[in-house]
């Protein structure tokens, strides 16, 4: 096979930060091969109120207005149920829980689940979608660490979907067998999202490389298997989210006294010729569409329409000879995930 069409990519989980650096990486989306973008909130500060997401969104519209830009919440206890149902009338898709500490900008995020459960009931009443940040934060004195942190997170999810039903649940960033069993034994309102790096990367590939350090961490290759294997399978509630995440370059430095490595993969520009590469290593490429298109977009209910941007498709062909290169504009500079090699496809049209 050496070309491939693909309808309208879709990605479900990607962070297209504030100020310069969004000038700098919005348009990789589109770059990517990508025509639609579920943005997360975790700006500084974070996305809390509707009135901010609406501005933020036509920033980015702003600065490419080709991309169907879905926005989200941040959760905090500020967050009212009069506020949810604002949102839910300005099209504003879901709301964001990142547990405090555990990420980029997750100082505000939640200590516990039951505080927010009268916005959940709201949530799940106007059908917006909670996404979850799926880790627990590390305590030493319960043993909970960062290879631990999404296994000993799944009882929550399980005990939300227990208690909402309805409300429609994404695990985000799934990196465990675990995690893939969980959200599989879980009824038709709990989906996935699965990144590419993490498709790519165990344990030891992270350890000691910084460009390769993220959230959740990538674990081992078991739970990479996992990872595929629900690919390979074509099981609908299994989709992507890149969750590609931008820094600059001083900031994954380690040796910073004053920080440690930033965590987050930045794939946006490379995005579906590096799913193509990937599905086709482990013999998953007859699932390319439904995983990066289909599957999303059926369960947030944004089927491609039959006019405009989501209604065209988008061509990639095989061929060597260009390698993964970084950006820059201004002050401003990105590294791409695989830096330097050739992934094998290239976007024709
Ligand atoms: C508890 C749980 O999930 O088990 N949450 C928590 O964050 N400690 C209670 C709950 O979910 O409501
Ligand atoms: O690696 C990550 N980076 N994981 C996250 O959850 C957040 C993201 C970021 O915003 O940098
Ligand atoms: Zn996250
Ligand atoms: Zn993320």
């Amino acid at each position: 096979m050496s070309t491939l069409s693909v309808s309208s990519p879709a990605d479900f989980h990607v962070h297209l930060r504030q100020g310069p650096l969004s000038d700098l990486v919005c348009p990789h989306v589109r770059l990517g091969g990508f025509h639609l973008a579920y943005v997360m909130p975790n700006l500084s500060p974070p996305i809390t109120t509707t009135d901010a997401a609406l501005q933020y969104k036509s920033r980015l519209e702003k600065i490419d207005p080709s991309i169907e830009y879905l926005m989200t919440l941040y959760l905090t206890p500020d967050l009212t149920p009069d506020e949810i149902r604002k949102a839910k009338r300005a099209g504003i898709v879901g709301v964001k829980s990142y547990p405090r500490g555990v990420t980029t900008n997750s100082d505000g995020g939640i200590e516990s689940y039951e505080a927010y459960y009268h916005v959940f009931a709201v949530m799940e009443e106007v059908d917006m979608v909670l996404n979850l940040h799926g880790e627990v934060p590390s305590d030493a004195s319960a043993n909970i660490h960062i290879i631990n942190a999404e296994p000993s997170f799944l009882p929550h999810l399980k005990k939300l979907h227990a208690r909402f039903p309805r409300l429609r649940i994404v695990l985000e960033h799934a990196t465990t067998r675990a995690a893939v069993d969980a959200v599989k034994s879980l009824g038709p309102t709990v989906a996935c999202t699965i990144t590419a790096h993490h498709l790519a990367l165990t344990v030891d590939d992270w350890a000691g490389q910084s460009w390769n350090y993220c959230k959740p961490v990538a674990k081992f290759p078991d739970d990479r298997e996992a990872l595929r294997e629900v690919i390979r399978e074509g099981h609908p509630r299994f989709f992507l989210g890149s969750d590609s995440a931008p820094h600059p370059p001083p900031k994954k430095s380690t040796s910073s006294p004053d920080h440690g490595c930033a965590a987050g993969i930045y794939t946006s520009p490379i995005l579906l010729p590096l799913v193509a590469h990937l599905l086709e290593s482990f013999g998953a490429l007859n699932m390319l569409e439904g995983f990066v298109s289909t599957f999303g977009r059926t369960f947030y209910g944004r089927e491609a329409a039959a006019t405009g941007i989501t209604a065209r498709t988008v061509t990639l062909r095989k061929a060597t000879g260009s390698v993964v290169e970084s950006y820059a504009a201004g002050d401003e500079g990105v590294v791409p995930f695989w830096i330097g090699r050739d992934l094998g496809w290239k976007i024709v049209t």
